[in-house]
């Protein structure tokens, strides 16, 4: 099978990013298409008998991947810290690795397993970096079901608009890994990254966003033309 430039800058740039993984590390396991090339690798390393790992996952998702992997699965209660995440993202700032997450509606364990971890590695394609946050990308916010219209109105008073996001495989909204809805959130080109979020943050019933501001170690950009990138915040 040919992957398409895409999944190979995606695999490529995967491989490298786990290269620094020692035996012994609790590994965060961000969520996606992405991620799923990091386990695979992960279980190969394990399997091959050298290396011992623990994983901590942030979605069901992932954790079913791990586990058909062989990988060890400990929760965040049981690991409490994490030595390194591999996530992947929506869209990466290119000077300051500020990020938007939550594409596959599992920003709010990423953001507490990074929160967590000494170092937080995402890996992304060339077409994800971007030189300022927001613009044709929304922002994925998790949002109480109990809140969600209000919260709704106060993004549109932030300058925003939101929109329920749709399931598919099941009518109605997405549910997330911790019975939330998802509120996609257009605000445009994003100006003010960190004013947004202190703003956002202080609406009741929002439960996270799917921004991700100064807490991004590294990125490792996988290039269309088959090399990658490793970028560090300026
Ligand atoms: C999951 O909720 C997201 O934060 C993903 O990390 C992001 O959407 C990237 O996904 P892919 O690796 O599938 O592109």
């Amino acid at each position: 099978m040919t992957l398409s430039w895409v999944e190979d800058a995606k695999r490529r740039a995967v491989l490298k990013a786990v290269e620094p993984i020692k035996s012994g590390w609790i590994i965060g396991l961000g969520s996606g298409s992405t991620v799923a090339y990091a386990v695979a690798e992960l279980g190969r390393r394990v399997k091959r008998g050298n290396t011992e790992l623990s994983v901590v996952p942030t979605s069901h998702q992932v954790e079913l991947l791990a586990i058909s992997h062989g990988l060890r699965v400990v929760s965040l209660n049981e690991a409490f810290t994490v030595d390194y995440v591999v996530d992947g993202a929506d869209q990466v700032e290119q000077s300051s690795l500020n990020a938007i997450k939550g594409g596959g509606g599992a920003l709010l364990r990423e953001k507490i397993v990074a929160s967590a971890a000494h170092r937080l590695v995402l890996v992304i394609d060339e077409t994800k970096l971007s030189r300022h946050l927001g613009g044709k990308q929304g922002v994925p916010i998790e949002v109480l079901p109990f809140a969600y219209r209000f919260v709704q109105s106060r993004i549109t008073k932030l300058g925003g608009r939101a929109r329920l996001r749709e399931g598919a495989g099941k009518v109605g909204p997405v549910v997330t890994d911790n019975g939330n809805f998802v509120l996609d959130a257009d605000f445009g080109r994003i100006a003010k990254p960190q004013q947004l979020e202190r703003q956002l943050k202080a609406v009741p019933g929002l439960v996270e966003t799917g921004l991700f501001l100064g807490m991004v170690d590294q990125a490792y950009v996988g290039l269309r033309t088959g090399e990658v990138r490793v970028l560090e915040p300026a």
